[in-house]
């Protein structure tokens, strides 16, 4: 099993030049390269039935779904991630690691290799969208002279550029999502999660922020998306883990159209009303 280090400077050099990516073949999992394994978790919360014996794994570079109806578990398995809870039992690894052997103290250390987005965006409303995503690198450690470089580069990324003094009550809903993403992305985890990243946003505006998940997968980082937009998964055509009451009901390998398939056209793809390519309707 590679070292989470070994898979963080992995996905670092793949997101060096995101720009010069952007056209090329999207890195596919490869066998055996396991980012998040979950052997029999069950969540068991006062009364509650959090996850039942849920069994699951993600490779390395896939973009997975995780539905089902409310209440069915998708954001425990998000909060076990991120080890903001404890399972009840099973085994949780992420890129190798049990999650069980992390104490407490390493906690901030793990989670520099996960980024995370939210529904509610969850940005410091006093604060510029340059020092919300700032903030993030300052959090983990990094310098000023990485933070001077990095962030200009990530707000480009998420098509921030000219908003970077802006603060969030000054933007739109898209545009508050497209900071928390670019917060999330800043330091180039190897695994981002979104939890209903789309749940506030309309039709168009969620094409933007999964247009905008699937740039950040093709430059190899692993990516599971919680929603309830199923017009969306289905257009999508990538692998869905279905969740109801607990339990992983399905498991559908991902559909046509997903491999080194540009960002510009699966954009143009989940704007025509079939979900087939504009030509193939
Ligand atoms: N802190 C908690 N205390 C008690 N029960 C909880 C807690 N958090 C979640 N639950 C229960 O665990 C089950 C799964 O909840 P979870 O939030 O994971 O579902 P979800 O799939 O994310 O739902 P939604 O689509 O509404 O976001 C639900 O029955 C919920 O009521
Ligand atoms: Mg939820």
């Amino acid at each position: 099993m590679p070292s989470r280090i070994d898979i963080a400077s992995r996905a670092r050099k793949r997101s060096r030049d995101l720009a010069a990516q952007h056209s090329q073949p999207s890195p596919q999992p490869s066998s055996g390269r396991k980012v998040i394994e979950f052997r029999g978790v069950s969540k068991l919360y006062a009364g509650d039935v959090g996850l039942d014996h849920a069994t699951f794994s993600i490779e390395r570079g896939e973009f997975v779904f995780l539905v089902g109806s409310t209440g069915s578990g998708k954001s425990t398995v998000m909060r076990l991630l991120i080890k903001e809870l404890e399972p009840t039992s099973g085994v949780i690894r992420v890129a190798g690691h049990d999650l069980a052997d992390i104490g407490r103290r390493r906690v901030p250390y793990f989670r520099r290799n996960i980024g995370v987005v939210f529904q509610d965006f969850k940005l410091l409303p006093n604060r510029t969208v340059y020092d919300n995503v700032a903030y993030a690198l300052q959090v983990t450690g990094g310098t000023r002279k990485e933070i001077r470089a990095k962030v200009p580069d990530i707000l480009r990324l998420t098509g921030l550029s000219t908003k970077l003094h802006n603060f969030p009550h000054q933007l739109s809903g898209g545009e508050q999502q497209r900071v928390s993403v670019a917060r999330a992305f800043v330091n180039h985890p190897p695994l981002l999660l979104a939890d209903e990243p789309t749940g506030n946003l309309d039709p168009e505006t969620s094409i933007d922020i999964m247009r905008l998940l699937y740039r950040i997968n093709r430059t190899g980082t692993t990516v599971l998306v919680a929603t309830h937009d199923q017009a969306m998964v289905d257009k999508m055509r990538r692998r869905v883990l279905e969740l109801a009451e607990g339990r992983i009901v399905r498991d559908e390998a991902a559909g046509l159209y997903t491999r080194d398939e540009t960002t510009r056209d699966l954009a143009r793809r989940l704007r025509a009303p079939s979900g087939r390519p504009p030509g193939l309707e």
